[in-house]
C-alpha cells in the first residue's frame, strides 16, 4: 500500500510517502518544514502565525515530494492525516488540505492520532515490538506512560498533571536564556558542563509518587528562583548557563527513568518503545537501554514531528481496520 502521510498538529509543515505491506515498510521521502525562525523571536510557537505558514506551505511540500518521488496524486492508496491532539488552528489547515486532496483524486483519508504516529515512529525500521509494549511518550505537549495491548489498544496508565517533560525544557531553556526550541539547546549546554564547573540541585518531583504520573512544573519554578538569585550578582556566565542545563536534563531524565522504570516492574511488557521529540535526547536515548532487554528507540530523523509516521500509523489503523474515520480536527484527541 503506498501512503502519503501529512502532518501539521504544531510548527512543523509535514508530507511524506511510505510503501507498507505485511513485511516491509520504506519511507521514500519524508520531507519536514520547519517554522523554526518564524516563531524564535516569540520564543514559542505563535499558533496563529503556524496555521498561515501551514496554508502557505503545504502545497509546496506536497509538490516536492511528488518531484522527488516521481508520483502523481493517482498512484497512492491511501491518505493519512493527523486530526489531532494538537494546535486546532494548525490542526484544521492540515485537515482540510487532505480532505480537499481525497475528494479531488477519490482517495480514501484516514485520520490519525498524533500521539500515536509518535509511537508508529518505531515501526519505520524493521523492527516489530512485542505486545504487551509499554510506551514511554515525552513531547512537547504530551509525557504520558501507555500500555500498548496490540495495534490500536493502548491502555493510559501514567501521565503529567502539569507541564509535558518538552515544555519543561523548553521553559527552563527559556529562563537560562537558551533559544527555542529549548531541548536541543539545553542539551547542548549540558555537553559542555565539566565537573570543574559550580554544580546546582534541582528537584526531582513526584519521583517518588505512588503513581506512575510525572510533574515537571516544579522543576522549572526551581530555575526561576535559582536564576534570580544568580543574577542578583551580574548575567548568569556560561559556566552557569551548562551547569543549570545538566542539572534540568538529569532532573527531567532521572523522572522518566524512575517512573519509566516502576511502570515495568509492575506491567512486565515484553518490550518497550519510546517516543516523540525529547526522544532525541541523547542521555535519554542512552539511558532507557538499561530498563528492558527489548528496547525501541527511534532513529534520530523520526523522533521529532514528521508525517513519515503519520503514514504508517495510518497504515496500520487501515490494515487492522483499528477506528472509524472522523477527519475533523480535534484538539484534544486522546489516544486512550
Ligand atoms: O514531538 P515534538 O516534535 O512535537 C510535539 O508533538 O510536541 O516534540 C517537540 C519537543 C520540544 O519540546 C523540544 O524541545 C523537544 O521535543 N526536543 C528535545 C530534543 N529535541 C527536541 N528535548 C530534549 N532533548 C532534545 N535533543
Ligand atoms: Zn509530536
Amino acid at each position: 500500500m503506498l501512503i502519503l502521510g501529512i502532518e501539521t498538529s504544531c510548527d512543523d509543515t509535514a508530507v511524506a510517502v511510505v510503501l507498507a505491506d505485511d513485511t516491509n515498510i520504506e519511507v521514500l521521502t519524508n520531507i519536514v518544514s520547519s517554522q523554526i525562525a518564524t516563531h524564535t523571536p516569540y520564543g514559542g510557537v505563535v499558533p496563529i502565525l503556524a496555521a498561515r505558514e501551514h496554508e502557505k506551505n503545504l502545497p509546496i511540500v506536497l509538490s516536492q515530494v511528488l518531484h522527488d518521488t516521481c508520483y502523481m496524486m493517482h498512484d497512492f492508496d491511501l491518505i493519512a492525516v493527523t486530526s489531532g491532539p494538537g494546535l486546532i488552528m494548525s490542526l484544521v489547515k492540515g485537515v482540510n488540505f487532505a480532505k480537499e486532496l481525497a475528494q479531488k483524486n477519490n482517495k480514501p483519508l484516514i485520520d490519525v492520532n498524533h500521539i500515536e504516529g509518535h509511537i508508529y515512529s518505531n515501526l519505520l525500521t524493521d523492527q516489530r515490538p512485542e505486545f504487551p509494549a509499554l510506551c514511554l511518550i515525552v513531547s512537547g505537549g504530551h509525557t504520558e506512560l501507555v500500555l500498548m495491548k496490540n495495534h490500536g489498544e493502548y491502555e493510559l496508565i501514567g501521565r503529567t498533571v502539569d507541564d509535558a517533560a518538552g515544555e519543561a525544557f523548553d521553559k527552563i531553556a527559556r529562563l537560562i536564556g537558551l533559544e527555542y526550541p529549548g531541548g536541543p539547546a539545553i542539551a547542548r549546554e549540558a555537553d559542555r558542563y565539566t565537573l570543574h564547573d559550580s554544580r546546582y540541585t534541582l528537584p526531582r518531583p513526584m519521583m517518588y509518587s505512588k503513581d506512575l504520573d510525572f510533574s515537571f512544573s516544579g522543576l522549572k519554578t526551581s530555575v526561576y528562583y535559582l536564576v534570580r538569585d544568580l543574577i542578583k550578582s551580574g548575567e548568569l556566565s556560561p559556566e552557569q548557563v551548562s551547569a543549570i542545563a545538566h542539572e534540568a536534563q538529569e532532573a527531567i531524565v532521572d523522572v522518566l527513568m524512575h517512573k519509566t522504570k516502576k511502570a515495568i516492574d509492575q506491567f512486565q511488557p515484553a518490550s518497550l518503545l519510546l517516543a516523540g521529540g525529547v526522544s532525541a535526547n541523547k542521555l535519554l536515548r542512552e539511558k532507557i537501554k538499561a530498563l528492558h532487554e527489548n528496547v525501541f528507540i527511534p532513529p534520530m530523523e523520526y523522533t521529532t514531528d514528521n508525517a513519515a509516521m503519520i503514514a504508517l500509523a495510518g497504515y496500520y489503523a487501515t490494515r487492522y481496520k483499528l477506528h472509524d474515520t472522523r477527519i475533523d480536527a480535534n484538539a484534544n484527541w486522546e489516544i486512550a
